[in-house]
């Protein structure tokens, strides 16, 4: 049982289950890759250890860089304004795998995927260590799916609930009597 501010966590998945299963991700990775550069995006801040942990076992030639997605109130109109910082030029012509902590309803990745798409890789595929089916659409289509889980908040792993809980090595759901 973890503690963090005023929520309590119960164990999910282990950090054996989490590292065998980043060991299987990077194997197909490295197959599917197989003769080809690939430049990894990660997603910050929630990413950074399942890309970490990912990236070492990669054995194709592979670049990386880090970007990070702001969502905010535009001025003047009514919906939520997106904002990807930190992308470079050079996943221009480059196989590119964006790498995400966790997709819920969708719409952090497809807002990168319409992004990085315009920037012309050469092909893109997504990643997310998590992805929550009841609430997902399905589109676009997440090519390498660690976990998928139910609909309940979780954190550890480089998840966080406010602020809490990245350094965890395992990755805990919020207890059923909790919202
Ligand atoms: P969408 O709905 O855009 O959400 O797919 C993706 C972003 O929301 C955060 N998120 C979570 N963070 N535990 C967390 O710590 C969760 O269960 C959770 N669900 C969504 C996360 O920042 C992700 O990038
Ligand atoms: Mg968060």
């Amino acid at each position: 049982m973890v503690q963090l501010h005023d929520k309590t966590f119960g164990p999910y998945l282990t950090a054996e289950e989490i590292q065998q299963r980043i060991a299987v991700l990077a194997a197909q990775i490295n197959r599917d890759y197989a003769g080809k550069e690939v430049m990894f995006v990660s997603v910050l801040n929630g990413s950074f250890l399942f890309m970490a942990d990912l990236f070492k076992q990669i054995t194709v030639p592979a670049y990386i860089q880090f970007v990070r997605v702001y969502s905010y109130r535009g001025t003047g109109s009514s919906g939520k304004v997106n904002e990807l910082m930190g992308l470079n030029e050079t996943v221009k012509g480059k196989h590119v795998i964006v790498v995400e902590d966790i997709v819920d309803t969708g719409l952090t990745i497809q807002y990168i995927h319409r992004t990085v798409t315009a920037h012309e890789p050469a092909s893109l595929k997504l990643a997310s260590l998590l992805l929550k089916p009841e609430v997902y659409g399905g589109n676009p289509k997440i090519d390498y799916i660690g976990f998928e889980i139910p609909n309940r908040f979780v954190v550890g792993y480089g998840l966080d609930y406010e602020g809490l809980g990245r350094n965890l090595p395992a990755i805990y759901q919020l207890k059923e009597n909790e919202v």
